[in-house]
Parts: C-alpha cells; sequence; structure tokens
C-alpha cells in the first residue's frame, strides 16, 4: 500500500495531509502522528496471534497522549503503565481495566491501592520487598492483588546500555536463581494470586536472537515454578521490538512471533495465554516532528542549522546519542545541499537533533525529524521555560489537535512566590 508518511508532488504528507498547511495551521514544532500507522504495526502484532490466547498491552510510556491511547483502546489494545498517573491516563482514554497490567520498579503504597480499586489485570512485581508491600496493601483493602513477577533473564539484548534492561546489573526484575524462592514466597501470601511470569529485556532491539534466549529462559523457570505447583496461567514477554530510525532492519511483528510461536508450541506452551508489552513498535514510525529553520549559521568547523525544536522535545539524540532522520517538508529544486549540524535553540552543546546532516534549506522553510512518535513527546520537559509542543493525529484527510501548544500559563500554573 501507500506509504503513510511520504513525500508527493514535493510536499511531505502524513496520510492525505500536507504537513506545511498543518504547521501552517498549527505553528512549529508540531507532532503529526499517523492512526493509519498505528493501526497498521498493531495489526502485525495481531496476526502474529492469531488463533492464539493473547493480549496486546501497549506500554503506553512511549506515547501517552489521550489521542493515541484513545485509537488503540478502541482497537481492543489492553495497555502495559507504570504509574498511577498513567493508569488515570489509560482509563480517561476508555482503557479496559481488566486488560491493563502495572510495571515498573517503584510502585508506591498509593499506586497500588489505586490500581487495586480499578480491578486491574496483574501487577508486574519487580522484586521480592515490593511482594511484601503489595500483599500488605491489598490486605488492607479485602483485596487480592493478581501478580506476576519479573525475570531478569540475564541475556544481552545488543540494544544502548541505557535502554537495555535484562542484564544481571540492571534495576529491573527478580535475578534468574532467586525466581523460585519468590514464587514460592509469592503463593504463600494471602493478599496475593500468581497468575503469571513476564520479563522485559531492553528496547530498539533489531534481531530475534535475544527475545529466544530469553524465551528459552523463562521457559526453564516456568517448568521449574510449575514443578514446585504454582500454576502460571499467563507469560509476558514484554516490549522491545525496534524500529526503523536509520535503515535498521528489525523484524516485522507478525515475523518475529512466528519464530517465538514455533519455540513455543515445540516446549509445549503454545496454547498458554500469552502477554506481550510493545510500546515503540506501535507508534515510533508513527510520528514526524515539523521544525521551522530559524537561522543557518556558518561555523569554523561547522555548519549550524538552527530549528526550533529542541532537546526539550526531541531529547533522544542527546540522552542516547539517538540518530533520527530530518528531512525538508518540501523539496527544492534550486539551491545547494550543506552539510549542518542540526541543533535546538537551548543553551546547551547537547541540545543536538542531527549531526552532520546534508540539507537543502533556508531560514523560515521547515524540516520533518522522522521516527518520533515514541519517547519524544512522553519525554518533553520545559527546559528553557519552553512550552511543550502541539500534536496533531490525522487519519485519512482528517486531522485533530489533539494537545495544544503549553502556554506560559500553563507553565506557570502550580508555582507561587511571596
Ligand atoms: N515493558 C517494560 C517493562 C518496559 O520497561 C518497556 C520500556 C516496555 C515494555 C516497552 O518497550 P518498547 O516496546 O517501547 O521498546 N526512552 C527510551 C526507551 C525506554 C524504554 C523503557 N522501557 C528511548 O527513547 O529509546
Amino acid at each position: 500500500g501507500q506509504p503513510h508518511i511520504a513525500h508527493r508532488a514535493g510536499r511531505l504528507h502524513v496520510e492525505q495531509l500536507p504537513l506545511d498547511a498543518l504547521a501552517r495551521e498549527h505553528g512549529t514544532p508540531l507532532f503529526v502522528y499517523s492512526t493509519q500507522w498505528m493501526l497498521d504495526a498493531l495489526a502485525a502484532y495481531q496476526r502474529g496471534f492469531e488463533g492464539r490466547d493473547a493480549l496486546i498491552c501497549y506500554a503506553m510510556k512511549a506515547n501517552s497522549s489521550l489521542g493515541v491511547l484513545r485509537v488503540f483502546a478502541e482497537a481492543g489494545c489492553g495497555f502495559d503503565i507504570v504509574s498511577g498517573g498513567e493508569l488515570d491516563r489509560a482509563l480517561a482514554a476508555g482503557a479496559d481495566p481488566s486488560k491493563v497490567i502495572f510495571s515498573g520498579v517503584g510502585k508506591t503504597r498509593a499506586e497500588m491501592r489505586k490500581a487495586l480499586d480499578a480491578g486491574i489485570a496483574c501487577f508486574n512485581v519487580e522484586s521480592e520487598a515490593e511482594l511484601e508491600v503489595l500483599n500488605a496493601v491489598a490486605i488492607e483493602q479485602d483485596r487480592r492483588a493478581r501478580i506476576s513477577i519479573r525475570i531478569n533473564p540475564n541475556v544481552d539484548p545488543k540494544t544502548h546500555p541505557y535502554i537495555s534492561t535484562g542484564l544481571k546489573g540492571n534495576k529491573f526484575g527478580v535475578a534468574h536463581d532467586r525466581a523460585l524462592a519468590a514464587y514460592r514466597h509469592a503463593a504463600s501470601l494471602p493478599g496475593l494470586e500468581v497468575v503469571g511470569i513476564d520479563c522485559h529485556i531492553g528496547s530498539q532491539i533489531t534481531e530475534v536472537s535475544p527475545y529466544l534466549d530469553a524465551l528459552e529462559r523463562v521457559l526453564d523457570l516456568v517448568e521449574t515454578i510449575e514443578q514446585a505447583g504454582i500454576a502460571l496461567h499467563h507469560l509476558d514477554f514484554g516490549g522491545g521490538l525496534g524500529i526503523d530510525y536509520n535503515h535498521d532492519t528489525p523484524p516485522a511483528a507478525d515475523a518475529l512471533w512466528k519464530q517465538l510461536l514455533a519455540r513455543l508450541d515445540a516446549r509445549g506452551f503454545g496454547r498458554r495465554k500469552l502477554i506481550v508489552e510493545p510500546g515503540r513498535s506501535l507508534v515510533g514510525n508513527a510520528g514526524v516532528c515539523v521544525t521551522e529553520v530559524l537561522y543557518t549559521k556558518p561555523g569554523e568547523d561547522k555548519n549550524f542549522c538552527v530549528v526550533d525544536a529542541a532537546m526539550n522535545d526531541l531529547p533522544r539524540p542527546a540522552m542516547y546519542q539517538a540518530f533520527h532522520q530530518i528531512v525538508p517538508v518540501s523539496e527544492r529544486t534550486g539551491g545547494a545541499s550543506t552539510t549542518y549540524d542540526v541543533v535546538g535553540p537551548i543553551c546547551e552543546s547537547g541540545d543536538w537533533i542531527g549531526r552532520d546532516r546534508t540539507l537543502n534549506v533556508a531560514e523560515g522553510e521547515l524540516l520533518a525529524v522522522l521516527s518520533a512518535g515514541a519517547y519524544c513527546m512522553a519525554m518533553a520537559s520545559n527546559y528553557n521555560t519552553r512550552g511543550r509542543a502541539a500534536e496533531v493525529l490525522v487519519h485519512g484527510d482528517r486531522a485533530t489537535l489533539i494537545r495544544r501548544r503549553e502556554s506560559l500559563e500553563d507553565q506557570l500554573r502550580t508555582e507561587r512566590f511571596d
């Protein structure tokens, strides 16, 4: 089919709509998302799990804007949350609480209470200490908390160290060797009901092998735990599937799951209820950030292209040296290309969006930062008292402003002096 984000007649479109027109209407920096791209990404998972008992829980930390959550809630997705705030957002967007799972190493008692009240499907518990607290909170509320224990399978996802989470040295999960003891203890606590096991090994994973390694290790544990008389109704393999930022070639979700399901079938677990927690792979390539070129500036070593988006809007390059493609919104026929560092207005050398990019642009023109649907707006800040950008959701020829630009008044609302 038609790519959902592409140049047509020299103008970059998201589905049917040209980005220059959207930027004129809403200003820049502006995030624009393709609904169809998200639905197609979701469909790849749904195809992969066809005929299986599977629940896709969108890891909403990747992009928690209500308008985006709404798309996934309406498509029947569950949600993987990591805070009470995310629970409120998911419910506000129409999520079914019985399809919500709660991950994270530092859940507070208040968050546990709120999630128990909402009746979520499962707490993905990350430590033995958390088991105790959750048990106490559940007993106080006269409830039983359904739990899974996150296992740290100690496999290398071969990704950036900041987003690799399943190695021994990471803060996440319970070590493989302690897992059985943790499950025995959980099963003995009256406020808890053991329902599953989970793992999540990292993010932006572009190979199948780390998933296969983690799968084997988790299944070994499932066998041991069930031999001890503790039934695990579901197996949750987390998220982590990568996207194409810079000619990356991650497997498609259905292709990945074809291989994983073959292993599950071979080991006799193919009929077990499965949960996945994809974030980036459902939204990352669905979004772009449109930004205006403020100045071009020749330097002694480098040329700079100063744009109106910055590290507060697009933190991934500064935080992870991440690469995002940057393309002109309107293709030019005249003019010459120059190699620039594309940088924002923030007072830090770390405020760059792309390095050594060859672009044919002039002041006042628009650039699009691609693959900006995941972990961009969700990590945006007000650094330098910059208001957060606006967001538009496109579906076909319809555009909806799902977040207006943040005003200074919005920013000052919580502050006082006297
Ligand atoms: N489940 C758990 C328990 C997680 O910690 C994460 C992501 C996910 C699922 C979803 O992973 P995904 O499918 O999106 O890879 N800010 C970083 C990524 C941080 C990922 C944190 N955990 C970035 O911009 O690359």
